[in-house]
């Protein structure tokens, strides 16, 4: 299982990528214009994550902003030049989308399918050359789509496909996406350490402590 950052914090990658051995970041424009860096510029921004990622290993997905298949394509080819070597140009899976992604996969370059919703909406990004696609879970619980069905057919008819669930907006969703046999899940910050903060693993090491206090008096490990 493969775990992405799912952010555009530039600060809060640096903390926390290396720390839980993260295989990648991926970004939409909705996340790199709620970060506020220091940096102050979307593309300053994903230049410096580009270059993390190209010190650290894994993927940075990066996703196109234009709608018309000539947005798209020119802002695939300065995603493919700016942000790093370990760029991938993430497109929503759009008529349009797939029109450039034919073309973008036909001259070499790797482009992972996005807002995936439907099979057969995954299944024309597969056919135009996307070797990964992002299933947005949240989104489509919320709609009343069966984003562990849609995952676990991809998994069946498009095996060598990387499926990435994202869009991920509580615990259950993940565990829900690991059982349906997704690839990979990308945490939001928010979402990622919630529970390792959580009462009950507070109070376990509570009681942890107080047992080795009343022991040995002292809360920790001294040489003797
Ligand atoms: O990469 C962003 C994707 O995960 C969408 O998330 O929470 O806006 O549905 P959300």
């Amino acid at each position: 299982m493969k775990l992405f950052l799912d952010t555009a914090d530039v600060n809060f990658i640096r903390s926390t990528y290396s720390m839980i051995n993260a295989d990648g970041v991926i970004t939409n424009p909705s996340l790199i214009s709620r970060s506020q860096s220091k940096y102050g510029s979307a593309v300053l921004d994903l230049k410096v994550i580009g270059r993390f990622i190209d010190e650290h290993g894994g993927r940075l997905h990066v996703q196109t902003v234009g709608r018309s298949y000539e947005d798209i394509m020119k802002d695939a080819s300065f995603i493919s030049e700016e942000f790093g070597s370990r760029t991938v140009v993430r497109i929503p899976v759009s008529r349009e989308g797939l029109a450039a992604m034919s073309s973008l996969s036909s001259a070499g370059v790797e482009v992972a399918g996005t807002a995936v919703y439907t099979f057969s909406q995954a299944l024309l990004a597969v056919k135009a050359g996307a070797g990964q696609l992002t299933v947005y879970a949240g989104r489509m619980e919320e709609n009343g789509l069966d984003y562990q069905a849609l995952v676990r057919l991809l998994k069946k008819a498009v095996p060598d496909v990387f499926v990435l669930v994202a869009s991920i907006h509580s615990h259950e969703t993940a565990e829900r996406a690991a059982e349906a046999g997704a690839d990979g899940l990308a945490y939001k910050p928010e979402l990622l350490f919630s529970e390792v903060g959580s009462l009950l693993v507070s109070r376990t090491m509570d009681g942890f402590a107080e047992s080795w206090k009343n022991a040995y008096e002292i809360g920790k490990f001294e040489k003797i």
